[in-house]
């Protein structure tokens, strides 16, 4: 008998809580496996463990983080930055009021037709092959929650942006990037408004936030380097907004939340666009070397983080923990058709923005090249991509 199965079979003999300890102490121990630079370790092993083995995120309120980065103040008032200010223009302009979204459209989830997410987001094939056996009503249930969780998340990742997004305005070095950054402080409120009101009147629940996604804001929020926190957030995390929130709106067939997160998305452009015209302006002008091949791995590992890891176990806990394994249930959600797309999108926007920004020289590419990203190397990067480019699903044009 091979090891594996030899392994696999003696795990299913021990109690069901003890397999699930296992399961996770082998995912924590998979993510720290995965940094390789000790530098990286330092700085996102703390996170790690506070995130997916102290779960604090997971302890009730509040959940208190100690962040050390340097308030820049500039009494000169320099207009340094034309592009920032430029952002800073459109961002006033296109504000608008959650108050204005149509509120009152009834939502249907129990048809199909008007679901958060249609059937195919999962494959029930494999599911049934996984043990996951369920009835037409069911699966429309679990989709349902699948279209919940994922809100709740969108929710809790809102809550990060409008924490950091006032911690970047505080600590950037550009006076018309703090200028811009305190538009972006109301975009994040007013999308941390939208969320929990519909979760809240729409849907009436609401998911724990994700170990992982806690992971990687608790370890941005605590960076005391300016320019790592807008690494982490305007980049990596708003890389990440935009695939899930690009995914949902492609598949929803619900119309409030259609035109709610069109109006997110509109939001999430501009983030991202100033994102890499500060990080452009910093890493290609004043790091050294040494300084940027270090901001070059951290965004690897982050990426590494972002890319099959959000298991929507807070679903299956509810679901499934005594019924199918977590490796089944994470197969069931890793390899599903509308994971699949949000992996594409996030990718698609990530890693033209990481080149753009100078992150991805010939000495980190060919680990991008081994877990088969380059071939996003030559999309086109925030400062080239219009809001309406992002509603048209053109990310999902660059993949095909
Ligand atoms: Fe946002
Ligand atoms: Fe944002």
């Amino acid at each position: 008998m091979p090891m594996s199965t030899l392994k696999g079979y003696a795990q299913r003999l021990l109690p069901d809580r003890v397999q699930r300890a296992m399961d996770q102490l082998g995912e924590m121990v998979s993510v720290l496996a995965e940094m390789r630079d000790p530098k990286v370790m330092s700085s996102l092993g703390p996170s790690a463990l506070r995130g997916l083995v102290l779960k604090r995120g997971k302890q009730g309120r509040p959940t208190l983080t100690e962040s050390r980065h340097s308030a820049y103040f500039d009494w000169t008032y320099p207009g340094d930055q034309p592009e920032m200010a430029e952002l800073y223009t459109r961002a006033k302009q296109g504000q608008w009021d959650g108050d204005d979204l149509p509120w009152h459209i009834d939502v249907d989830f129990d048809n199909a037709d008007r679901g958060m997410f249609p059937m195919d987001f999962l494959d029930w094939e494999l599911g049934e092959e996984l043990g996951i056996k369920l009835s037409e009503a069911e699966k429309i249930r679990l989709i349902t929650d699948m279209g919940v969780w994922s809100l709740s998340q969108f929710l809790h990742g809102e809550q990060g942006a409008l924490l950091a997004a006032a911690q970047v305005t505080e600590a950037v070095q550009f006076m018309d990037g703090k200028l811009y950054g305190a538009t972006q402080v109301v975009d994040e409120a007013r999308h941390v408004e939208v969320f929990s009101r519909y979760l809240e009147t729409k849907a009436g629940k609401l998911y724990q936030i994700n170990d992982n996604l806690f992971t990687i804001i608790d370890a941005l929020m605590s960076d005391g380097r300016w320019d790592l926190k807008f690494l982490g957030m305007q980049i990596m995390v708003e890389g990440l907004a935009l695939g899930a929130f690009g995914t949902m709106y492609n598949k929803t067939r619900e119309p409030l939340l259609k035109e709610l997160l069109k109006n997110v998305i509109q939001d999430e452009a501009r983030h991202v666009h100033y994102g890499v015209v500060a990080l452009r302006e910093h890493i290609t002008g004043q790091l050294t070397e040494r300084e940027r091949r270090e901001r070059e791995d951290w965004a690897f590992e982050v990426a590494m983080l972002m890319r099959n890891r959000f298991f929507a176990y807070e679903v299956y806990d509810e679901w499934f923990s005594h019924k199918v394994s977590r490796a089944s249930w994470r197969q069931f959600i890793g390899r599903s058709p509308g994971m699949e797309e949000f992996r594409t999108l996030m990718f698609s926007r990530l890693v033209p923005n990481l080149r753009e920004i100078g992150l991805l020289s010939d000495r980190i590419r060919p680990h991008w090249e081994r877990v088969g990203l380059m071939r996003f190397y030559d999309g086109r990067a925030a400062d080239e991509v219009t809001a309406e480019d992002l509603l048209a699903g053109e990310a999902a044009a660059i993949a095909a």
